[in-house]
């Protein structure tokens, strides 16, 4: 992101203090104008000179200095987003009050800015019924959270609790802030890999992590929009702050999509769908010694859910497919994704290459080609699948402002 954003970060009093001196740094050398509030715990881990001299600007802990400046209503009003990192258990518990009895407190009341935290403590406090209560209370009023990770905490001790590397607090943070474009605008992602039972212990699937459909998802909320999930078999968690629904296999997925499409503005078909199923589901366990050398399984065709969909579609609705092709050849790889995109009846048709080691996994960059209804390529982007999801999302509102 371009855009010069007015940050104010809360630090409060835990280990991990120390490593906010990161986040402010990042989010410094990403160019935004950066503002810290520490409570006066904090300021026992980590010193004020350190993080005025990392964010260029001078600390602030206390509501009755400068009070002529009202300083916390101005610092809510004019942030664009705030984060809290390390967010302390204590801290979570007043924000879910909503007290206001320090400069920090007081500012994030006085902000309509997004919020995020980044908790950090020990695995019992954070798994104490009264912060997992102050966590859920928070994350329903739209409260963002980054992390805890599950890791090595401040002693011997290891589990969930650890506050997460300040890059991811840095990125979430500007997701925050983010452009709110898709306010109110209801979006259906579908994510991950359906599975086809052979018998109750064995399936065929494939290697979709899901990890593109949830960034997806997640930009998407990011931008103001309200999503539903169809999620199959995800390899990660699903996103907090969506509506999620669960599928299997491809009919179950069918189901679902067709029925949460009927209700969209937006629909994104990036699970990956199993293209033919058993025939046979056998109701119990396949047994070698039953079958001796060979085993020969009946394939049927699963229905093409996204023609299926695109054929029901009421005006003003948009509709994206993904393509996962194994072509090698540029230009062939693009005349398949034309194919694809005039088969399915699709508005937009995210193009990407996969192979051994190429696009699948979790953690592995995309690089795509985005098509439009005609073929024509409307732009590329690589990178993280976070990146690319921001981008494919883009070509959705260029499409949606056409339509308007
Ligand atoms: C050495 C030490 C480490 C602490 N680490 C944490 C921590 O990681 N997370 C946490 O929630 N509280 C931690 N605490 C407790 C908080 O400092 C305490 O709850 C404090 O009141 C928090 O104040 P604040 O939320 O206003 O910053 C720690 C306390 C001490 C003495």
């Amino acid at each position: 992101m371009s855009e010069r954003l007015a940050v104010v970060v809360g630090v409060t009093g835990g280990i991990a203090a120390y490593k906010a001196v990161s986040v402010v740094r990042e989010l410094v050398l990403a160019g935004h104008d950066v503002h810290v509030i520490a409570t006066e715990q904090a300021l026992r881990f980590v010193g004020r000179p350190t993080l005025e001299a990392i964010s260029r600007n001078p600390v602030r802990t206390d509501l009755f200095e400068d009070v002529a400046e009202v300083r916390h209503v101005r610092m809510g009003q004019t942030a664009d987003v705030v984060v809290i990192a390390p967010a302390t258990a204590n801290t979570i518990a007043k924000l879910a009050a909503g007290l206001a009895d320090d400069l920090l407190g007081s500012t994030v009341l006085a902000s309509r800015a997004p919020l995020v935290l980044a908790p950090a403590m020990h695995t019992e406090m954070w798994q104490h019924p009264a912060t997992v209560a102050n966590v859920a209370l928070l994350r329903e009023r739209g409260v963002a959270f980054v992390g805890p990770e599950s890791g090595r905490l401040t002693g011997e001790d290891a589990g969930p609790g650890r506050m997460s590397e300040p890059a991811d607090i840095v990125a979430a943070a500007i997701a925050a802030a983010g452009p709110r474009d898709l306010a109110g605008v209801r979006v259906v992602v579908s994510a991950g890999g359906t599975r086809e039972p052979i018998d109750p212990v064995r399936y065929i699937g494939n290697r979709s992590s899901g990890r593109q459909g949830i960034e997806l998802a997640v930009a998407a909320r990011d931008r103001g929009a309200e999503v539903t999930l169809v999620a199959a078999h995800l390899e990660l968690p699903a996103p907090s702050g969506v509506r999620l629904v669960a599928a299997g296999t491809a009919e179950e997925l069918r189901a679902a999509m067709l029925a949460a499409a009927a209700e969209a503005d937006v629909v994104v078909m990036a699970a990956a769908v199993a293209d033919y199923r058993t025939r046979d589901v056998s109701p119990t366990k396949i047994k070698k010694d039953a079958q001796g050398d060979r085993l020969d399984l009946a394939l049927v065709r699963n229905p093409d859910i996204l023609a299926e969909l695109t054929a029901a579609r009421r005006p003003g609705q948009v509709y994206i497919g993904f393509a996962a092709e194994t072509e090698p050849d540029g230009e062939a790889l693009v005349a398949l994704g034309r194919a694809k995109a005039a088969r399915k009846g699709v508005d937009l048709l995210v193009l990407n290459r996969v192979g051994w080691d190429e696009g699948f996994g979790a953690e592995s960059p995309n690089r795509v080609l985005v098509l439009d209804a005609a073929g024509s390529v409307r732009g590329e982007a690589s990178g993280s699948k976070s990146h690319v999801a921001g981008r494919v999302l883009d070509a959705v509102q260029t499409v949606r402002n056409r339509s308007k």
